[in-house]
Order: C-alpha cells, then structure tokens, then sequence
C-alpha cells in the first residue's frame, strides 16, 4: 500500500495512508460474489447508514457486548490506571468516534493521543471537539487500513519526536472485541504488529483490548439477531453499500439475515440468505443464486480467556492482566509488550 498522506485539510494535519481505490474494491467486490461461497467483507457494513445502524445495535437489550465491557472499564479503570503506564502515548485502533478512549483520558491521563481509523476526514471530525476538550492533550488522527499489516507511519513517529515523546511507552488500545471479526491466525498477525508498535515506544508499553467470550448460544445468538431486526437491517444494508461501489442490482428484500452461533469455531455467522432464485448482475459480470443460497458477510469470534491469553503470549507480549464482569460474558486485557 503506497505511504502517500494526503494533503492536510484544515488546522490539524491529520494523516491519510489509506484511499480505498475504487477499481480495487469493485474487483475485490466481484471476486468475493462469485466465489462459491459468496462473500463480502465486513467493511463493507460501515457506509454512513451502516455507522447509525451499529451505533443503534449497541444500545439493543440483545447486545450486551458494549455495555458489558463499559460496565469493566466502569468498574475497575481505577485499578487498571494504577497499573497501566503514565504519560503514555495512546493509540487507538479502529477509533471511530474516539468516544470509548476520550472517557479513560481523566484517569489514564495520556500524553498525545494517536486515533487510528481507515478514515482520517471521518477521524478530524471526530476529533475537533476533543481538542477544544483537551486542549493540553497533543492529537494526530491517522487514516490507515490496519486489517492486513500495521505499523506507526514514520511522520506519526517525526510527530512524536517533535513532542519529545519518542522513548515514551505506549498504549495500543483496541476495544469492543473488534479482534473477533478476525480469524485466530489473522488475529495473531495483528497482535504481533501492535506488538512491534509497543516494542517501538519506551518501558511499561503495553496492549489494552477488549474481547468478547465464549458463552451460551442462547445469549449469543439473540444478540446477533435481535427481536427489533436492526441487525438484520445492518446486515442487508451491506447490499445497498455494494449496490453503490459495484454498479450490482441487489434487492435488499431478497434476502434474509441469518446469524448462527458454530461451536466448533468458536464464532458467530452472518449470512444473507437468497430467498428465492435470482441474478445479480453489475458491470462486466453477475451470479445466480439459487433459492437458500448464502452471502457469508461476517465472523465475529469468541474466545475463552485462556486462550486469547495464549494468543497474546505467542503475539510477543508478557502474562496479561484481566479484567471481567459479574458474568463473565466480556474480557479486557492489558497485556506489557
Ligand atoms: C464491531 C465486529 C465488534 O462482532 O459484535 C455487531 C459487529 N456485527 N452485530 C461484533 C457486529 C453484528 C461487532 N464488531
């Protein structure tokens, strides 16, 4: 992927790495729709509906996952403080809205904060009121693609020289069990790169994440297939999104949520499933569905602690730290580089 970072806009010089070239993703797109299965990546979930779609899904009574791991950071953020680094420069995988990290700054107290999203517009929006927030707290929002390798873009490490925090240790910080979209060989080469990003910083670096748990499908199925159908809503909305960035004709009222909990891998399914035979066509190709057919769009893992312990152990990183709730559904890591 070429470092070329846009030109800033505005008054902060927040970095762009990463345009999605849209001749790359309408054949990524098409390769995926006609493999057998089919499939769409889940980034293609995230349009601007797609956004208020799984912000509404986090305040479902199904969806324990952001509540429950609030609920940890709620509880025990005192004792993670004390045990985390101070002055500690904080990068944020996957920041979005930087909500979840601008409600630790009071009590971790961090000493330049680096968001890092595949959208920095998104990102310097985002952070605008933040910094009138914070004023003291330096910020630099990166657009990068994370999801296939990772690492500080050197002008993120200039900028840190300049603050004089380049031997500061860092916190990479990764919450919301989004590491479940990932499958375990993938999830470890992640891990490995936040490693190596901590590795870079100085002593008492470290990775903070958040990780959803295995539990009873009985919890886990609802909250992925909700009475309200607003996940079914976000799911089909991937179909509108690919409508767009394809040319394709998909009828979104074609084709059923369907969402499943495989013991055996240890992960929750999304499909969108063909409720009758039909053809979808888009510019230079189409694919026909036959009537059950499935569209996979989503893994979303879960893990017991122990293993993803062992996960963290074999990314580089020391014993971790853990933290959970009253029932043991959500678990947040701190794991010393
Ligand atoms: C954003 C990947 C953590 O897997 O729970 C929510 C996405 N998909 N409902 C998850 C999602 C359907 C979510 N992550």
């Amino acid at each position: 992927m070429p470092a070329t970072p846009s030109a800033p806009t505005g008054t902060h010089q927040d970095l762009q790495f990463h345009q999605a070239d849209p001749a790359q993703q309408q054949a990524e797109l098409a390769a995926g729709l006609q493999a057998t299965p089919a499939s769409v990546s889940p980034k293609f979930f995230y349009d601007r509906l797609g956004s208020h779609l799984f912000d509404a899904i986090t305040e479902l009574p199904e969806y324990y996952p952001t509540r429950t791991e609030a609920a940890i950071f709620g509880q025990w953020l005192p004792d993670m403080a004390a045990r985390l680094p101070a002055r500690a420069v904080w990068i944020d995988l996957g920041a979005g809205s930087c909500a979840k990290a601008a409600r630790l700054f009071g009590t971790v107290r961090p000493a330049a904060y680096l968001p890092v999203d595949i959208s920095a517009a998104y990102l310097s929006q985002a952070l605008e009121p933040l910094r009138r927030e914070h004023p003291d707290l330096p910020m630099l929002g990166i657009g990068q693609d994370f999801s296939v390798q990772w690492a500080l873009p050197a002008p993120a490490v200039h900028w840190l020289e300049r603050l004089g925090l380049r031997g500061a240790p860092r916190c990479v910080f990764y919450p919301g069990s989004s590491i479940g979209n990932f499958g375990p060989d993938e999830a470890l080469r992640l891990l490995r790169d936040a490693h190596a990003v901590c590795r870079q910083g100085g002593a008492g670096s470290g990775l903070l994440i958040g990780v959803d748990r295995v539990k009873a499908p009985e919890v886990l199925e609802p909250a992925y297939d909700d009475a309200l159908g607003v996940t079914a809503a976000f799911n089909r909305n991937l179909l509108l999104h690919v409508n767009r960035q394809l040319g394709s004709d998909f009828d979104p009222a074609a084709w059923d949520h369907v969402a499943f909990y495989n013991r055996i891998e240890s992960r929750i399914e999304m499909h969108l499933s063909a409720r009758s035979p039909q053809t979808v066509s888009w510019p230079g190709g189409s694919r026909r569905f036959a009537a059950g057919e499935r569209i996979h769009t989503e893994h979303s893992y879960k893990w017991e602690p122990a293993a993803f312990a062992d996960l963290l152990q074999r990314a580089g990183f020391a014993t971790p730290l853990h933290w959970t709730d009253a029932r043991g559904w959500f678990s947040v890591f701190w794991a010393p580089a």
